[in-house]
């Protein structure tokens, strides 16, 4: 079949195979490019490493420190109905790449929430690591997580707290913008968002860990954050999400006290803003990402998954004797972004744009290119009129 981009608003319903493996090529071919990081872990867990974040984690460890990895993912497989999701596609090859370099990458399919899928990385890590991993990643990033009553669920709302916030999302679809008014959240929503996505579950894995001595001499963990400037926070940092981010920062402290037992330690990393398969449902962050892409492509400080993950492991995690944290002990990768006087920038391009200019101002381009990226369209060098079999994967 010649597999095609189809879009569903903000959401991909395709996926291609071979740009799926030419994106995971590019992320390892930029690895091999660029310095090894120095003093990196060799046994490393990531929860969630099949996109985003997470893959390119992986990407970075396994080509730049020679890392084993196991990780865990929920994707949907190819089948007689579709050609399944991305990062499908990213394990497979992934793993085949690793292989072919002589790392050990075992990918663990199913719900991380759960039980069962705990108790079959710890035994994935007595069989493939003898034991012990040196290094675990969260970076989940999820709608849902079952209730221990069978059938019930937690759903994560992505909704402001206290008032309602008008938004834009922009409909890769059709290239369209379109505004929204979100209601303010009710408190179950927003215990709901937290129980989803703060630090509860990173928690229960760090618990299940320590309680099978998983954990190596100097163990570390971290989880993914995020906090942006002043003019997300209405939907982003005093929303529903910051409020589970919040209580991640929280957990990040207390883990560290339980890490502390193996010389180790616990972080919240504070990521860039990125266009990932999560991120493009935010009403209102992707007119302000399309603004940081353009000021930031300009002044030559843009990154991806890829760039921040290769940083964050060079240069904060492994790079130096102490991890460099700010105030509030969170490892911070949105310093660039950050910096004055591209918020500056940014903010004045976000009061010029609107829905007739947008594309014009704003890197909408490089948006949409990139989500394309994630579901395997739009790469350089992949022939898109190949007759592929999906029923070698499905098998
Ligand atoms: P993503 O959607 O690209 O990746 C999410 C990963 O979680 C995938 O591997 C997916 O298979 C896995 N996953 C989802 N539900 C699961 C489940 N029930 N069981 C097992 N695996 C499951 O997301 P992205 O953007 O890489 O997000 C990762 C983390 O980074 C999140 O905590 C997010 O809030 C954070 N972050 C994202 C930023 C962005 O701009 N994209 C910025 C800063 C932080």
């Amino acid at each position: 079949m010649i597999i095609k981009p189809v879009i569903d608003g903000v959401v991909a319903r395709s996926a291609h195979p071979l740009g799926c493996e030419q994106a995971v090529l590019n992320q390892i071919e930029y690895v091999k490019s660029s310095q090894l990081i120095p003093n990196g872990p060799k046994r490393v867990l990531i929860i969630g490493g099949s996109s985003g974040f997470g893959l390119a984690s992986r990407i970075a460890l396994t080509f730049g420190a020679q890392a084993d990895t196991i990780s865990v993912s929920f994707e949907k497989a190819p089948s007689e109905q579709g050609t399944g999701s991305a990062g499908f596609y990213n394990n497979y090859y992934f793993k085949r790449h690793a292989k072919r370099a002589g790392r050990i990458a075992v990918n663990i399919h199913g719900d991380a929430f759960s039980k069962q899928i705990k108790d079959d990385v710890i035994e994935a890590i007595e069989t493939y690591f003898e034991g012990e991993v040196d290094l675990i990643i969260y970076s989940v990033a999820s709608g849902v997580r079952p209730k221990e009553q069978p059938g019930q669920f937690w759903r994560s709302a992505i909704k402001p707290i206290g008032q309602p916030v008008s938004g834009t999302t922009l409909l890769l679809e059709n290239d369209q913008w379109y505004n929204s008014t979100l209601e303010a959240a009710s408190e179950e929503e927003a215990e709901a968002t937290r129980k989803v996505m703060g630090g509860e579950d990173w928690e229960a894995w760090i618990d299940a860990l320590i309680n099978s001595e998983s954990l190596a001499h100097g163990c570390k963990t971290i989880a993914f954050s995020y906090i942006g400037p002043e003019l997300t926070h209405p939907i982003y940092l005093d929303g529903t999400l910051g409020r589970a981010k919040i209580d991640l920062h929280q957990t990040s402290h207390s883990l560290n006290l339980k890490m502390a037992n193996f010389e180790g330690g616990a972080y919240a990393t504070v990521c860039k803003a990125l266009v990932t398969k999560a991120s493009v449902f935010i009403p209102g962050l992707s007119p302000y990402i399309i603004a940081l892409y353009k000021v930031m492509k300009e002044k030559g400080t843009h990154e991806g998954c890829i760039e921040q993950m290769l940083r964050l492991f060079s240069s904060k995690l492994y790079g130096s004797e102490r991890v460099p944290v700010d105030g509030e002990r969170l490892i911070r990768m949105d310093d660039r972004e950050l910096d004055a006087d591209t918020q500056s920038q940014v903010k004045q391009l976000i009061s010029e744009m609107d829905c007739g200019n947008f594309m014009q101002l704003g890197d909408y381009s490089g948006f949409k290119h990139e989500f394309l990226n994630l579901n395997g369209f739009d790469l350089q060098g992949v022939d898109y009129s190949t007759d592929i079999n999906i029923d070698k994967f499905i098998k």
